[in-house]
Order: C-alpha cells, then sequence, then structure tokens
C-alpha cells in the first residue's frame, strides 16, 4: 500500500504567485500541489495538498493525522510564530513531522525567528522556496525507509 503524507498549509499559502512574489516567488500554489504530487509519485508516496486561512482547521487536519498515524509536512506560515495550538496538535503526531518554510525565517523579520512547532518537529527545512516541499518529501521517505 502506497503511504499518504498530509502536505498542511497555513493562513496566505493559498495566494502563492502573487502574494509578494519578491519575497515568496512566482509558483502558485496550484503548482506547488502538482510539484508535490509529482514528486511524491516519484518517491512511492501519496500525498493529500490543503490550505487553510482558519487556525481551527489546521488543528483538525492535525488531529486526523495522529489518529491515522500519517507523516505530516506542515507549513504553518505566519502560525509558525505563535499558536500554541498549532504547536500542541503537533505534539500529538505519532509519525514524522516535518516543518517547511519557502522563505528562511532565521533571515527575516525579529519575530518571525520564534517558531513555536520546531521544539516538536522531527526536522526542518527552510529557504529554498518551492523546493523546501521536495526536500521534505524525501525526508519523509527517507524515515519510512522508502529512499533508495
Ligand atoms: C513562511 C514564513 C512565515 O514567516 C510567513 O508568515 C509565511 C510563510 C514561509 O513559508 O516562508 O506565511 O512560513
Amino acid at each position: 500500500m502506497t503511504p499518504t503524507v498530509l502536505v498542511l498549509n497555513g493562513p496566505n499559502l493559498g495566494r502563492l504567485g502573487s502574494r509578494e512574489p519578491e519575497v515568496y516567488g512566482s509558483v502558485t500554489f496550484d503548482a506547488l500541489v502538482k510539484q508535490c504530487e509529482e514528486v511524491a509519485a516519484g518517491l512511492g508516496l501519496g500525498v493529500d495538498v490543503r490550505q487553510t486561512d482558519d487556525e481551527a482547521e489546521l488543528v483538525r487536519w492535525l488531529h486526523e493525522a495522529a489518529d491515522a498515524s500519517v507523516p505530516v509536512v506542515l507549513n504553518p506560515a505566519a502560525f509558525t510564530h505563535y499558536s500554541y495550538a498549532l504547536r500542541d496538535a503537533c505534539a500529538q503526531l505519532t509519525a514524522p513531522l516535518i516543518e517547511v518554510h519557502l522563505t528562511n525565517p532565521a533571515t527575516r523579520e525579529q519575530f518571525r525567528h520564534t517558531t513555536v512547532v520546531a521544539g516538536v518537529a522531527t526536522g526542518t527545512i527552510a529557504g529554498f522556496g518551492a523546493d523546501s516541499y521536495r526536500l521534505a518529501l524525501m525526508a519523509v521517505a527517507d524515515l519510512l525507509g522508502m529512499a533508495s
């Protein structure tokens, strides 16, 4: 059976492509979804890519992943920096969690230097644009013992 990875995206990421392209690049969210699907297929993984601007919905999806022991690639977006609710939901995960960011928050404004999620993540990949997601899916495949 093909293992499925939940790729969860927080607020404003649905606007990729038009959102501050000088910061986040020109790849649209739809293109990012397609890229994740292609990369996952190449690794022998399935993906379910979702985006929401709603903290409660993101928490519900994390509960779903915890209950089903599904690996998660998570870009918590701005919630990264202050959402203890999200952090507590991440702490309940029972399979690997990779935190991803398109940009490298450590090189940006001071408020982005704090991540409340990193402490409960298996690892973090940041700063490689859309490629951060490819690297995160590779890390999941590796952790699941699937990488060649
Ligand atoms: C982000 C970085 C966050 O600081 C920001 O709030 C985002 C996107 C990234 O992918 O680089 O929305 O998570």
